[in-house]
């Protein structure tokens, strides 16, 4: 059985991984400093699975706390979530984000390294492509600018992963460029669970369908779009999840750097998303239309042929189960995994 590194596993994206490498017969260690997430996640993640899930909660800047896990172990493969994500909140402390972001990274690598657990699977994300030239966007189009410095820590940090891979042909690097992943595991379990004011359209609709928020703002009306709002790729985290599986079976492969995007391909506008949440759950989302968010582009979505093709992976949900499912979620946990214990 192998023993996977999971960096960042009792986060959104991480915990839901968690269950898709149990199920295909992976063995997950999680380091996470909780700094944007719970051991409840991870409890949950426990429950659903039937198994123990050995947990270290440290920062992964402190390379002597890793390497006491990395002495534990003998990792056949790292999958690195840990980092901040909030866009706005990374134009506000860039510092934060450079340091947090770069520095585990850097630290995270030299001691993969050292210990000669040289393959990574790395969370990049779709905002490396900036203002796309085209779409769909495939994995050729050349990277763009990114306005923030959370875009810009994953645009650099592919680049580090590329160097570290052209100087050393022992390591096999995936970047998943990830689209827009909402949705939550069909249990309703486990899920996002942002905090404070969500930033992000689905949590936003989920919070107003629960009463937490009054209104749904949509930000702008007047994109180049089918119906004025702006245009993502959509993808249920169980796909997201399964792709990480996926990249992981073509490292047996030796697949050297690889580079996908995880999206599904479809591109869906917000007032999609708001109506399929209504008809769906059969609950209303009030809106109000503001203004542009800066920062925004009017369409954003992938050609995923590429994963399809060399990775045998696709995703399986569509709209309409990203928004049960999230409701479900939300609905079981109307305050996330504050369970107030
Ligand atoms: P998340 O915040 O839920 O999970 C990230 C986890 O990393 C959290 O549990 C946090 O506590 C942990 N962490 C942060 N800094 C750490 C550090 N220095 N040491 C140890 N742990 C640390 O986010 P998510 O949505 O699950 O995203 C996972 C990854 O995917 C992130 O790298 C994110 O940037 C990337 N990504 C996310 C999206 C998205 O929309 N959710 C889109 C593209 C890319
Ligand atoms: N939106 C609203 N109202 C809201 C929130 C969002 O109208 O309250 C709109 C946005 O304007 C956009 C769409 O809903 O048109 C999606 O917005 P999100 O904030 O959910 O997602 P983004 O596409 O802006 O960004 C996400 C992640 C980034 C990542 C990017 C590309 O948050 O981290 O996808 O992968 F970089």
């Amino acid at each position: 059985m192998k023993t996977i590194l999971v960096t960042g596993g009792a986060g959104y994206i991480g915990s839901h991984t968690l269950i898709e490498l149990d199920k295909a017969g992976y063995r997950p260690v999680v380091v996470d400093n909780l700094i944007n997430s719970s051991i409840e996640s991870i409890k949950r993640v426990e429950q659903i699975t039937g198994r123990q899930i050995p947990f270290y909660k440290l920062d992964l800047r402190d390379a002597a706390a890793l390497e006491c896990v990395m002495e534990k172990y003998n990792f056949y493969a790292c999958i690195h979530f840990a980092g901040l994500k909030a866009v706005g909140e990374s134009v506000q402390k860039p510092l934060e984000y450079y340091n947090n972001n770069m520095t585990s990274t850097f630290v995270l690598l030299e001691q993969l390294k050292k210990h000669n657990c040289k393959n990574i699977i790395f969370s990049s994300s779709a905002t490396v492509y900036g203002i796309p030239e085209e779409v769909p966007i495939t994995e050729e189009l050349p990277k763009g600018q990114c306005t923030n410095p959370y875009g810009k820590t994953k645009s650099m940090l592919e680049e580090v992963l590329i160097d570290l891979q052209n100087a050393d042909k022992e390591w096999n690097v995936v970047l998943l460029r990830y689209f827009n992943p909402i949705g939550a595991h069909p249990s309703g379990d486990i899920g996002e669970n942002p905090n404070g004011i969500p930033n992000n359209l689905m949590p936003y609709i989920t919070q107003v369908a629960v009463g937490k928020r009054e209104k749904l703002g949509i930000f702008g009306n007047d994109y180049d779009t089918p119906d004025g709002t702006g245009v993502r790729d959509y993808i249920h985290v169980v796909d997201l999840a399964r792709g990480h599986v996926a990249a992981l079976s073509a490292m047996e492969r030796n697949c050297g750097l690889a580079i996908y995007n995880l999206g599904t391909g479809c591109g869906y506008s917000v007032l999609d998303v708001v109506k399929t949440f209504e008809k769906v759950n059969g609950i209303a989302v009030p809106y109000t239309i503001m203004p542009r968010r800066a920062g925004d582009i009017a369409a954003c979505y992938s050609n995923p042929q590429k994963a399809k093709v060399e990775l045998g992976w696709s995703a399986e949900f569509g709209l309409e189960e990203m928004c049960r499912d999230s409701w479900n979620w939300q609905k079981k946990n109307p305050e996330g995994y504050n369970t107030g214990e």
